[in-house]
Parts: C-alpha cells; sequence; structure tokens
C-alpha cells in the first residue's frame, strides 16, 4: 500500500525539492519503488530530473509534453469537465534508478487553484464541483498502483494555496523542510495557525455527502508529521566562526519552536503521531529528521548530472574545483544523512499508525 508524503513549508527557498529529490532516490536505492510527484508551479523538481539546459533536452521536453504524462493534463478530466475517468499517469523512469519515476509537473497546474478554492468552500457546496476536492487523491492513488509505488513524495511550491491544503490534507504524512534563520522561524509560526484550520476544515469535508459520494471521494485521512529537516548551514552567507556559532545558536530556537509550538498543535489535530514513535525510530524531542549539510558546489553537479549529491561520480566530483578526496569526504557525509533520514522515514511510516488511502 503507498504511502503519500508531503514535503511542506510555505516559506520558499528551504529545501523541499533538494530533499525530495535526493531522499527519494535513497528510498529508492532501499529497495522502495518511489514516485516523485512535481506539484509546484515552478517546475523545479522536473527541470532537475529531467534537465532543461540544452537545445536537445528542451526540444525532449517540448515532445513531452504533448503527451498527457503531466499532472495538469492528467488532473484535465475533473477540472476541465471532460467525459472521461482520471487516469494513470505514465510517469517518467528517472534514469540511474530504476525505482524511482517522476510524476512531472506543469506549470499551468495554477490555473486549477481558483476552482479548487471555490470547491473547497465547504458553505456553498456547489453541486458541479463536488468531484474536485477528491480529483487530485484519486490520481495520486491510480498512479501509485500502476507502478506498484511503495512511496509518492510530494514537492510542493511554496504557498497557502488550495492545491496545497488539498495536497496536504490528503496525504498519509508529511515533513516539513526548515533552513535555520529568523524567517524559517516566522514560517513555523505560519504552519502553527494554518495546518489546524486545514485539519478542522478536512475533517468536515471528508463527511460532506456530496464530497464523500463524489466519483473521486474525499477521503477520510488525517496526515501525520514525520518531523522536520533543519539546513544547518546557512548557505546564503558566507562561513565564518562567528557566522558558525550564530547558526548553531538559530538551529537551536529553531527546533524549540518545532518541539513548543508546531508540535503541541499538530497532536491537537490529530496531525502527529504518538511520541513513543519518534522515540522508537531515533527521532528526539525536537522532531529534527536529519539535519541538512551546506553542499555547496556540489549542488551544482547534482543538479546538472540529475544525480543525488552522494551518487555523483569521480569524474563528476573532479569538476568541483576542490582537492578529490575532501570533495569525497564531503560526498560520504551526505549519504549517510540521507541515509539516516530514509531509514527513519521508514520506520516512522511503517508504524502501525500508518492511514492510507
Ligand atoms: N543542502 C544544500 N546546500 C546548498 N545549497 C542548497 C541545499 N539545499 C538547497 N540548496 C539550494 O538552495 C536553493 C533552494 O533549494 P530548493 O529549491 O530545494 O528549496 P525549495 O524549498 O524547494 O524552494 P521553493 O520554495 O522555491 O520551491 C536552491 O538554489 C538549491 O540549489
Ligand atoms: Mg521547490
Amino acid at each position: 500500500m503507498v504511502q503519500k508524503i508531503a514535503l511542506f513549508n510555505n516559506k520558499g527557498g528551504v529545501g523541499k525539492t533538494t530533499i525530495t529529490f535526493n531522499l527519494g532516490w535513497m528510498l529508492a536505492s532501499k529497495g522502495k519503488r518511489v514516485i516523485l510527484v512535481d506539484a509546484d508551479t515552478t517546475c523545479n523538481l522536473t527541470e532537475i530530473v529531467l534537465g532543461a539546459d540544452t537545445e536537445e533536452e528542451q526540444s525532449e521536453l517540448e515532445s513531452f509534453y504533448l503527451l498527457p504524462a503531466n499532472i495538469k493534463t492528467a488532473l484535465a478530466p475533473a477540472f476541465e469537465s471532460q467525459p472521461r475517468a482520471i487516469e494513470a499517469v505514465d510517469c517518467m523512469p528517472v534514469e540511474g534508478q530504476e525505482r524511482l519515476f517522476l510524476l512531472p509537473g506543469h506549470v499551468g497546474l495554477a490555473e486549477y487553484e481558483a476552482i479548487l478554492g471555490m470547491a473547497q468552500e465547504l458553505n456553498r457546496s456547489v453541486q458541479s464541483l463536488r468531484n474536485l476536492p477528491g480529483a487530485i487523491t484519486d490520481l495520486l492513488n491510480k498512479t501509485a498502483s500502476k507502478f506498484q509505488a511503495d512511496y509518492i513524495l510530494i514537492d510542493m511550491g511554496p504557498s497557502l494555496s488550495s492545491i496545497n491544503q488539498n495536497l496536504l490534507m490528503t496525504s498519509d504524512f508529511f515533513m516539513v523542510p526548515i533552513v535555520a534563520n529568523f524567517f524559517s522561524r516566522m514560517g513555523i509560526g505560519s504552519l502553527s495557525t494554518v495546518l489546524p484550520k486545514w485539519a478542522a476544515w478536512s475533517k468536515k469535508a471528508s463527511i460532506i455527502p456530496a464530497f464523500r459520494e463524489a466519483v473521486y471521494p474525499y477521503p477520510d485521512i488525517r496526515p501525520r508529521f514525520l518531523g522536520a529537516t533543519v539546513q544547518n548551514q546557512n548557505y546564503h552567507f558566507r562561513k565564518s566562526k562567528v557566522a558558525a556559532v550564530k547558526l548553531e545558536r538559530e538551529v537551536t530556537k529553531i527546533e524549540n519552536q518545532v518541539s513548543e509550538q508546531l508540535f503541541p498543535v499538530l497532536e491537537k489535530s490529530e496531525m502527529a503521531l504518538p511520541r513513543q514513535i519518534y522515540q522508537e525510530n531515533g527521532v528526539d524531542d525536537s522532531f529534527c529528521l536529519a539535519k541538512i549539510p551546506d553542499f555547496k558546489n556540489l549542488i551544482a553537479l547534482s543538479y546538472e548530472y540529475s544525480t543525488p549529491v552522494y551518487n555523483l561520480t569521480q569524474q563528476q566530483l573532479q569538476q568541483a574545483g576542490r582537492s578529490l578526496e575532501d570533495v569525497q569526504d564531503k560526498q560520504a557525509e551526505f549519504r549517510q544523512t540521507f541515509e539516516e533520514l530514509a531509514d527513519k522515514i521508514i520506520g516512522l511510516t511503517s508504524s502501525v499508525y500508518a492511514v492510507s488511502a
């Protein structure tokens, strides 16, 4: 049975896309079948996986988008009232990792934003829109069945849009990537306010007959918080000893805010796993799943070669412009970070409390 995991934070630039790609690949390396879903209308994840730099890559993309294999076209039967049912997407195999697939994004997904927002207004249930709130999860379930996926990782854009509300509330689990700085703390405050509202909305939506009995029924699911990832190197600024100390302080502040502000509200809204499950899987009271290191110039190579930072070959690493030994040491550290993260995700999601569609 597939487990859908949303990577969400309405604060932008916190590593959602990078973690989706590196974590998805690692889960696949551990034998899981994984679909990466690009639900961000910037299509960054799709660009990383498929490449869009060379003329050749661009013309391949053009031909690819003539096919219906992307998130927007696949949802068109529901959102454009076409007389056909939603069908599983023919996901793209990700080169270099046989168990990893991509459900490509589409810039035009944003065109469905307003109508989904209207459909999700519970107090004026418009009959003609009743099939929309359950449509995205129906598409993901059908696609997961077709690919016999164990996991779907959903890369979301940085907003509190109705599409994000829908994606998050119909997932089984979610993770919150964070960067250690002031604005991320502001973001956690915002999540602490919004997520309980979304949970209350979802609970109501799941019992409204029009949604339950729709062609694509709205599911009765509570997404469970897996934890946060904290980017513990502030890659926007140059590193100095003073900056490193400040950063460590920021990390602590972030962790405190997650455990003292965010987690308690999630618990109240039935969006958390029992505390004991985190402990059993090596996640302490800060609910930090991983501290993501600064990949420095490996990030550019990773994107260029559509390969996770920890899988770049020796030849590719030589282009990093630093001593190979040094870079390989770093790479080993990145591999360990993602191996441990993937193990925690596998442990947490296989807990008995896992809720799936
Ligand atoms: N661990 C890292 N080390 C260095 N640079 C990183 C790291 N993670 C991400 N970056 C860089 O930071 C930027 C933001 O990362 P990413 O796109 O993954 O964040 P995001 O949360 O998906 O952003 P958005 O909200 O815009 O979708 C990118 O330019 C990426 O290359
Ligand atoms: Mg992104």
